[in-house]
């Protein structure tokens, strides 16, 4: 840490502080005051009133005035437990207030002003920042017991604008989240963003935007309880502007701060109202009231959940772990964002293929059915890059099996259409049958050691797919009779190991030489389980019976619908772990050994799409959002879920399009290919046995708007390609909030019905069913239609309930926002064509008649191209009605190969003044049938340019009068 500035945030804070509150003078009072509890209580006004810092704080959403009503906003659950008997007794034995409201959501037992749990005691400098030592107040009630005593803060001043700040156990090692992160930087001596200050009696912590005076968290509004096994923290907040966490199905991408209680906990589970999902992302950002942005991350992955209150306040409460916090200062989202993946990882850039279309069913039930869509793609020349198979082309639903009998031939018709240029991805799931006989998996998996064990050491026993083998199946029994009757044994790889990772990947290896997929996607790895815990449930232990169970769907224990807690899994090379603190990190270990499998194996960057995800998660797959179902309201969540995992760093992610349960009706599947063609991830996908929903499926009109529609998204994969490539340099996100670029415009903080392609492009989808009116706000800055080029005129900018766009049922509307340049290229049936064909350039121009963008080009799936500088990045500016080009990186192995043959041939120019007389192109006037001004949109068109992309150029635009 920069000792300079903590002595100055040190003066800072005891300048403001008496005497008495200073925290040194406090450690040795401590020491010399022995009291009784009554008397410290009381003496803790005396010590530690607040501290407080200078700055102008910009004004805040008004509290309620009436007094009663504010106590009750401000009121912190003491009760959080899903057992409501007894609640007014335990309250009170944990030494809360108990007060029936009438408030919907208020908690009726709550924390009393100032309730003390912990106190600092001793303060020490370090390089690196601080270490407070905490003990607990002996007068101070426990809520399950096992509390520890004293407890340690490090507060690391990471950089100027990353603060880390952790409490654990320094006498006894708990369980800390194993996901790699970067050594702590060491800036020298930083000038933070931030201020940190304390009270030392109770023991609260205040981090204070310094610029602002913003304060960002402030525990003093709540407890600080650390437990073996509870867990929580409250913090108010600077604003009720929140954004993040997951995952989960949000209704609305800005909170609603409504005493909303979250469960977080990977679980096989369709996305709903409040109920965790396959993820777990402990990540929000907040935007303050004056437009600053900052972000969280709580790096504890055990099961969780939190609590958000309209003070604006929040409370974390975890089973396990320490409480680790990292805090980014921003000033903006984006720069939030980069700061975040800075720290868990950058995100991957996927191959160029991925961003292409994707076609998926589960239950395409044969080989037949499966061509015959492939054909239908073909016949309506549909861009389709990549093409899956779900679990039924496995035999019997078996990992690295065939279905000989209704997909033999599978193997052959892969490398045919991977010939016309379309990718393949297959599923595997985690879970290995144990009932077989003669199956190599299981065999040698058992030989190698591989899979989880329970407490005794015998292998931990599930259910997922398969049946036992030659039974009958009685389909007419519900579900549970059905998975108890005849569902086969299974066991759960402990990708942990390195035993599990060298057998998986050997797995994969020989399966390759049968199907010869390019990217592999990894389904029920939370895990899921279809027995709830084990075939034999699990044994009472305080792992599985945790005293308190976070809000986590099911209402049932913990280790419903996956394995029990006490499993054991390994840690790493030495040490074992119980199932309890790794379950949420299980699809990230699978995930590691698969991409080392692909990538190994296709010598390429290829694509592992998980479900299951964690911070770090985007450094090396992509996710979808899971099952899904057709119907509208969960067409319009898809964008809030898109949002937030570009927040959450994973960038290359979409939803099921069309829905994944039920029948998409055609209206609802046209409307929702206009929302996914503007996924990240675009993967339309099915569940078993609802009507087909391919685009051919619906008929001709139906296939060629979607082809047209696909186009617009192939026109601009080199921009979409150069937002990846600015999330892998920098940390951007791909798709964006008009929060995120335009934050200081509040009309903007709950807009989740339109979202962005980077800082360029803006999507206003239909998202209900009957209409073709789009009501779309538009944020101060020139915005031109996609279509036709018109503007969107002043006074129908900024207009608070946004503008109503016409949108027949093909149209989706969509719009150029001036100032940024965008790269594009003639589309094609798959983008191993589109590569080849010529691109162009958007130039939407600002206010000031400007505009600039860059393109990233690379061979589109070698590994590391980035890295090893094997790229092309160009810049466009146009300023002074000149058009200039220029390289700023170029390939360092082979300077041209990658741009061979490549030609730019278009420029379509936005928003020009009036009309051009010439234009000149590298410094020759062109001929006038080569550029076209359209008088009604101030649209300059210019054509066939058939410019060699390793050439720069510049492209003058002149005058007869000066514009
Ligand atoms: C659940 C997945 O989420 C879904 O996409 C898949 O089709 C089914 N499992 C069957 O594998």
């Amino acid at each position: 840490m920069a000792k300079d500035d903590f002595e100055s945030l040190r003066s800072e804070a005891e300048k403001k502080s008496t005497g008495w509150t200073n925290p040194r003078v406090i450690a040795l009072l401590l020491v010399a005051i022995s009291c009784a509890a009554i008397l410290c209580t009381t003496l803790t006004f005396f010590l530690h009133p607040d501290q407080t810092v200078d700055g102008d704080v910009p004004p805040f959403e008004p509290l309620p005035t009436d007094p009663d009503e504010m106590t009750i906003v401000e009121r912190i659950n003491c009760y959080p437990d899903r057992n409501a008997g007894e609640a007014e007794r335990i309250c009170l034995a944990r030494g809360c207030e108990w007060q029936p409201t009438v408030v919907d959501g208020a908690p009726y037992c709550f924390f009393p002003r100032g309730h003390g749990t912990y106190r600092l005691v001793l303060e020490q400098e370090h390089t690196w920042g601080m270490r407070l030592t905490l003990e607990r107040e002996t007068y101070t009630p426990s809520f399950f017991g096992q509390d520890i005593q004293t407890l340690t803060l490090d507060i690391e001043f990471q950089s100027r604008n990353r603060l880390h700040f952790k409490f654990y156990d320094a006498s006894k090692p708990r369980f800390e989240v194993p996901i790699p992160l970067p050594p702590r930087p060491n800036e020298g001596a930083i000038n933070t963003d931030y201020a940190i200050t304390y009270t030392a009696r109770p023991f609260t912590i205040k981090i204070t935007r310094k610029s602002t005076g913003e304060i960002l968290w402030d525990t003093s509004i709540g407890a600080l309880i650390f437990e073996d096994q509870f867990l929580s923290i409250s913090t108010r907040l600077p604003s009720s502007n929140l954004y993040g966490f997951g995952e989960s199905e949000h209704r609305s991408f800005k909170h609603d701060m409504n005493w909303r209680t979250w469960g977080l906990f990977a679980r096989d589970q369709p996305p709903g109202d409040n109920i965790n999902l396959y993820g777990v992302h402990p990540f929000y950002m907040n935007v303050e009231y004056g437009g600053n942005a900052h972000g969280v991350l709580f790096f504890n992955l055990n099961a969780q959940d939190f609590t958000v209150q309209p003070t604006p306040a929040l409370t974390y409460r975890t089973v396990g772990g320490i409480l680790d916090f990292y805090m980014f200062l921003g000033p903006t989202p984006d720069h939030v964002i980069q700061q975040y993946t800075e720290l868990v990882g950058r995100p991957m850039i996927p191959p160029y293929w991925a961003l292409g279309y994707h076609l998926s069913r589960y239950g395409y039930e044969n080989l037949d059915n499966l061509q015959k869509v492939v054909a239908s793609m073909r016949e309506y020349d549909i861009p389709h890059d990549v093409q899956y198979s779900d679990i039924d082309y496995m035999k019997r639903n078996l990992d690295f099996t065939l279905d000989e009998e209704n997909f033999g031939g599978l193997g052959e018709f892969v490398e045919s259409i991977k010939a016309e240029g379309t990718r393949y991805i297959i599923m595997l799931d985690p879970a290995i049958s144990a009932n077989e006989t003669g199956y190599e998996p299981y065999d040698l998996g058992v030989d190698n050691d591989v899979f989880i064990k329970d407490e005794f050491g015998d292998l931990r026993y599930g259910k997922v797919w398969p049946d036992y083998p030659n039974i009958t199946v009685n389909s007419s029994v519900d579900w549970d009779t059905g998975v108890r009757l005849f569902r086969a044994y299974a066991v759960f790889p402990d990708y942990r190991k390195q035993a599990t990772k060298d057998w998986w990947i050997d797995q994969i290896t020989k399966f390759k030489e049968i199907i010869n997929f390019d990217g592999l996607w990894l389904d029920m790895n939370e895990p899921a389980n279809f027995v709830h815990g084990s075939v034999d449930g699990c044994s009472e232990n305080i792992y599985d019976l945790p005293p308190y169970v976070p809000r986590i769907s099911g209402g049932g224990p913990i280790y419903d619908k996956t394995i029990c807690m006490n499993s054991v899994q390994q840690l790493d090379d030495n040490r074992k772990e119980n199932h309890y603190n790794m379950h949420s990190l299980y699809g990230w270990s699978q995930t590691i050994p698969t991409v080392d499998a692909v990538q190994q194996l296709t010598g390429m960057r290829s694509l592992v799409v998980t479900r299951s995800t964690v911070p770090s998660s985007g450094t090396n797959s992509g996710h979808w959002l899971g099952d899904n179902g057709s119907n509208w309201p969960q067409l319009r969540y898809s964008i809030i879920g898109t949002l937030e995992f570009n927040l959450f760093g994973v960038p290359h992610v979409g939803a099921d399009i069309c829905g994944f349960f039920n029948d998409s009706p055609e209206d609802l599947c046209r409307r929702w290919h206009q929302v996914g063609a503007f996924y990240p991830y675009a993967r339309n996908h099915n569940g078993i046995r609802y009507q087909a929903q391919d685009p051919g499926s619906y008929g001709e009109e139906f296939a060629v708007s979607i082809r047209e529609l696909l186009h617009i998204r192939y026109r601009m994969l080199p921009y979409l390609y150069t937002l990846f490539y600015d999330a892998h340099t920098q940390g951007s996100t791909v798709v964006r909030s008009l929060m995120h670029e335009f934050t200081h415009d509040s009309h903007t903080w709950g807009i989740d019905r339109q979202f962005m392609w980077g800082s360029a492009l803006l999507i206003s989808p239909v998202l209900e069913e009957d209409t073709t009116v789009v009501r779309a706000y538009f944020p101060q800055a020139r915005w031109y239609d996609y279509y036709e080029g018109m503007e969107i005129s002043v006074e129908n900018l900024e207009v608070a309930g946004g503008i109503d766009l016409v949108a027949p049922r093909d149209v989706v509307p969509l719009h150029f926002r001036g100032g940024y340049i965008i790269p594009t290229q003639q589309p094609h049936n798959c983008t191993k064509f589109s590569r080849l064909n010529p691109f162009g350039l958007i130039v939407p121009l600002d206010e000031s008649m400007e505009a600039a963008g860059d393109l990233f080009w690379d061979d589109g799936d070698s590994i590391d191209t980035v890295e090893n500088g094997d790229y092309y990045l160009m810049r466009y500016i146009f300023s002074r009605h000149i058009l200039t080009s220029s390289f700023i990186h170029v390939p360092t192995n082979h300077p041209t190969a990658l741009f061979e043959n490549l030609a730019l041939d278009d420029i379509t120019i936005y928003g020009l003044e009036t009309e051009p007389s010439v234009v000149k192109f590298n410094g020759g006037a062109l001929d006038a049938s080569s550029f076209e001004f359209k008088a009604e949109t101030k649209v300059l068109s210019v054509k066939s340019l058939d410019h060699p992309m390793t050439d720069v150029f510049t492209l003058a635009i002149e005058f007869s009068e000066s514009p």
